[in-house]
């Protein structure tokens, strides 16, 4: 698989479990379950992405600017998750900081297939689409994902 089918294949996991949280409420064992799920997920998966993504792209100039802006969102996120860590998972301030975690990673998504992918399609070729996918899948499964 190319480098754009793994990482939509773990956006829509992301996309998953984001749903699934959304379902979840006060104490119960899923909310604590799906969030370390999610936590893992977009932690590893934006390590991989900058490594076998970002890093290759912003080495050319069709692609520096939005390698940039991908890996400054991806810090954002850090700093959602960040405030989330801090909060009482069973407090209503736990559901509206996940709900601004919710709508930032689901914006990333979206730039990320929807303009990113497009624009280092043009920039990778054929081989290195490939090559990249497979490292990229490598680097998740040495995590266990
Ligand atoms: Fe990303
Ligand atoms: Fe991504």
């Amino acid at each position: 698989m190319t480098i754009f089918e793994e990482l939509r294949t773990d956006h829509n996991k992301q996309r998953k479990l984001l749903e699934l949280l959304l379902g979840t409420s006060g104490n119960e064992p899923e909310r604590k379950q799906y969030y370390q799920q999610l936590k893992v997920q977009l932690d590893q998966h934006a390590a991989a992405e900058e490594r076998y993504f970002y890093n290759p792209l912003i080495e050319d100039d069709a692609t520096i600017e939005m390698s940039r802006h991908g890996i400054a969102e991806h810090h954002e996120i850090d700093e959602l998750v960040e405030t989330l860590e801090q909060t009482e998972m069973s407090s209503p301030a736990w559901l509206q900081h996940f709900k601004n975690l919710q709508h930032k990673v689901l914006h990333h998504l979206e730039d990320e297939e929807q303009g990113f992918f497009q624009r280092a399609g043009k920039v990778l070729n054929e081989e290195e689409k490939e090559k990249l996918g497979k490292d990229y899948r490598n680097m998740m499964k040495e995590k266990g994902l």
